[in-house]
């Protein structure tokens, strides 16, 4: 039972649990973080350390918090609180999920902005279908530099950017109002089989289609002296940041599992799928524009300008345009509906209120930080919140939220999560909820307490003084 009484739902299948876990990893961070970062770190020696991290750091991790939650079987901070208590530890522990659910509620307000560029997006080729038809590239007859200038011409756009990011996120607010089984539940059972068949489908086309063996060359190559500071730096951000992890979503997500489900193998599947959707990603993005002849390192603008000015000269694509932009919609919600229902669950439990006024609180929350966060790219471009602080001088309300999120939240709601689950927490208790045996249990019991809190400090120092 929860705080108030309420009864906390439970996922309707150990399937149910995979595909939500998989919706909330899955998301903008696999189909347009990872590849623009991939690009902007030279590639191959970015992409084996970013799995060097998944399987180090972030598996471990996600497994902890997948644990903490299951145990509890309630909201992230009574989660902890209720390991703890059985654990004969202090209850305060649980402000590593409090700062969690914060971490969570923030990302959510930036994450919707750059939902709604993909709404954009979505109209964009929708209009463009219509106009070119069906058989030829995208906007024909437009000269490069147009297509490339949709995004700017979107920024320039404050009213535009305010409605489509509060657009995206009234339909997460939908979904997670609706609960566990019909809301967040049905999200991703619905839209991830859809997600993985226009997914393949894209990356079977760009390998006929575009040059696939150049871009294989370009993210298997592993050149270790391209290995500096900062790209491992960016690499493990990423591979927090593409797992969920560190603020409170995974321990969320976790409290709705059942008893039976291992969460061992649990986890080594949504790690498995994450981290194949983000090489896939890469392998479905690059032979695209290498065909055209474009730069890899275009960072953020790599999937929004320079994928588009691609689809101009490929066959269908329109078509192919607007199935890549639902797909990243589709991936992008499951994630969106991950980070509303961290806070949420936290809200509802805690306050005796039904979830659709939680919902509406923390999404009314989100949708003023969002305001802001939309101008950034326009109106308020040169409002810069924490410019008193030198980590976040000259940077605007976007960035800046971005990255207090990474560079504080995350590292720090990780670092406490292993130091809690090695370190504090019962270890019979762990023994029983974890599903590992033997070797397995030992490395990973090793990685919780001794490498992953130490190489998370090192990131998190790095983070704030590199
Ligand atoms: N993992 C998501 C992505 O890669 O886009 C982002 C995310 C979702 C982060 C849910 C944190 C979270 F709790």
């Amino acid at each position: 039972m929860a705080a108030t009484g309420k009864t906390h739902e439970n996922w309707s299948s150990r399937s149910a649990f995979i595909l939500a876990a998989v919706g909330s990893a899955v998301g903008l961070g696999n189909m347009w973080r990872f590849p623009a970062e991939a690009g902007e770190n030279g590639g191959g020696a970015f992409v084996l350390f970013y799995i060097f991290c998944v399987l180090l750091i972030g598996l471990p991790v996600l497994l902890s918090e997948v644990l903490i939650g299951r145990h509890g079987q309630a909201n992230a901070p009574e989660s902890v609180r209720r390991v703890a208590r059985d654990s004969n530890a202090h209850e305060g522990w649980s402000i590593l999920a409090s700062l969690g659910v914060l971490g969570a509620f923030l990302i959510l307000s930036f994450y919707c902005v750059v939902g709604g560029w993909v709404v954009y997006y979505i109209g964009v080729f929708v209009g463009d279908l219509f106009q070119t038809g069906l058989a030829g590239g995208a906007f024909e007859g437009r000269a490069a530099s147009d297509v490339e200038g949709l995004l700017p011409g979107l920024f320039g756009n404050g009213g535009l950017m305010v409605g489509l990011n509060l657009g995206f996120l009234a339909v997460t607010m939908f979904f997670v109002a609706r609960g566990i089984s019909s809301g967040i539940e049905w999200v991703a059972v619905y839209l991830m089989p859809i997600f993985f068949a226009l997914f393949l489908g894209i990356t079977v086309y760009g390998a006929f289609t575009g040059n696939f063996g150049e871009a294989v060359a370009y993210l298997f190559t592993f050149d270790f002296s391209k290995l500096t500071g900062e790209v491992m730096l960016a690499a493990v951000g990423q591979a927090f940041f593409s797992l969920s992890l560190g603020v409170a979503g995974m321990i969320t997500y976790g409290s709705y599992a059942n008893r039976d489900t291992n969460l061992g193998e649990t986890s080594g599947i949504i790690a498995g799928a994450d981290t194949a959707v983000a090489m896939l990603a890469g392998l479905a993005i690059f032979p695209i524009v290498f065909a055209a002849g474009l730069s890899a390192s275009a960072g953020p603008g790599l999937m929004f300008q320079s994928l588009p000015i691609a689809f101009q000269a490929m066959p269908f694509g329109s078509l192919i345009g607007l199935a890549f932009f639902i797909m990243v919609f589709f991936a992008a919600l499951t994630s969106s509906v991950g980070l509303l229902e961290a806070p949420t669950a936290y809200v509802f439990e805690k306050f005796n209120i039904t979830r659709p006024i939680a919902t509406l609180i923390v999404g009314l929350g989100a949708a003023v930080l969002g305001v802001f966060a939309s101008l950034s790219f326009n109106e308020m471009a040169e409002f810069y919140p924490l410019n008193f602080i030198p980590l976040f001088a000259e940077t605007n309300f976007f960035d800046t939220l971005d990255g207090v999120t990474a560079k504080l939240f995350m590292p720090i709601g990780a670092i406490l999560t292993c130091i809690f689950v090695g370190w504090i927490a019962d270890a019979k208790l762990i023994d029983d909820e974890n599903g590992l045996d033997g070797v397995l249990h030992q490395t990973w019991r090793a990685l919780v307490r001794f490498v992953c809190p130490i190489a998370l400090t090192v990131i998190l120092l790095a983070g704030l003084f590199a």
